[in-house]
């Protein structure tokens, strides 16, 4: 019984929109654009593949904030994407007024929404989110653990020719070149990936994985969407499921690995109030040392945000 609002129905909002309608787990996907035809459109496309695919969610499209009343889950992809030779950080000034102006429309309409942030820069985005919208943070974080994980088990199942299915892994830190994907708890299927693979291919997938998003932007002039979108609808999964998975997403800290007022990628579990709780893993020295640098280039990035609200 929820409805779902995503704002963006660019590549990626309307790919959240329409893997979520495939999962058929919510009864209702608003999909909000200022281009308001243009999620229509959208929409109606989504609509007419359900007879399909067989599929009862309802997608509808519009630009008005009114239609989001009553929200359960809101996830914001508005925002431009990267063209080449632009990192996400690039994007802040532009990024960062519309996500906050989104978010206090979104509240307007809605009295206790989860919030999921998909807008680069990733990590300063979430912040942007939490401030404008009120929320616990328990109910505003942002999706970008999941998609680099994925890169980077994708990566992995490529290299040692195995299912993508069977490699587990974790990476931390913010959604840029300074991520920390973690072969200490990364597994072929239970199987300690150091255990299958050469040392140098494993440094080289994870350096690969630092600048996936970058490599996509290369060869299609603009930033990735089919990944970006499952990722979304799978944190979406678990919070109106209430399974309480475990995947890496941008969570505001207070304490949690000695990290304080920030928002960064961590390992967590999602259910139907939101975060349910961070986890916090025994991190070795150079491990910590990883995710203290991306912890830095994200509180760069936030300095720059601070600066424009001042
Ligand atoms: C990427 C964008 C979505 O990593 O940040 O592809």
């Amino acid at each position: 019984m929820s409805k779902v609002t995503v704002v963006g129905a660019g590549n990626v909002g309307a790919t959240v929109a329409n893997v979520l309608a495939h999962k058929d787990i919510v009864n209702e996907v608003v999909l909000l654009d200022i281009k308001g035809d243009f999620a229509r459109g959208k929409a109606l496309d989504s609509w007419q593949q359900a007879p399909i695919d067989y599929y009862s969610t309802r997608i509808t499209g519009t630009e008005d904030y009114a239609a989001t009343a009553g929200s359960d889950i809101v996830v914001i992809t508005a925002g431009i994407p990267r063209r080449p030779g632009m990192s996400r950080d690039d994007l802040i000034s532009t990024n960062a007024k519309i996500v906050t102006s989104v978010t206090k429309s979104i509240m307007e309409h809605s009295d206790n929404p989860i919030i999921i942030v998909v807008s680069n820069p990733l990590d300063v985005m979430t912040f942007a989110a939490y401030q404008a919208s009120g929320l616990d943070s328990s109910r505003v974080f942002g999706m970008a653990g999941i998609l680099d994980t994925a890169r980077y088990r994708a990566f992995l199942a490529s290299a040692l020719n195995v299912s993508p299915k069977d490699i587990q892994a974790v990476l931390m830190g913010g959604h840029g070149d300074t991520m920390v994907p973690l072969p200490r708890y990364t597994t072929v299927a239970g199987i300690p990936v150091t255990e299958m693979i050469e040392m140098d291919t494993l440094d080289a997938i994870v350096e690969r994985t630092k600048k996936g998003g970058g490599e996509l932007v290369k060869l299609m002039g603009t930033s990735a969407w089919y990944a970006p979108g499952a990722a979304a609808a799978q944190m979406v999964e678990s919070i109106v499921k209430n399974e309480g998975r475990i995947y890496p997403c941008c969570a505001w800290l207070t304490g949690e690995y000695g990290l304080n007022d920030i928002y960064l990628g961590v390992p967590v579990q999602l259910d139907k109030t939101g975060i349910k709780r961070i986890i916090e893993l025994q991190l070795d020295k150079d491990e910590k040392a990883l995710l203290y640098n991306s912890a830095d280039h994200v509180r760069k990035v936030m300095e720059v945000f601070n600066g424009m609200t001042a």
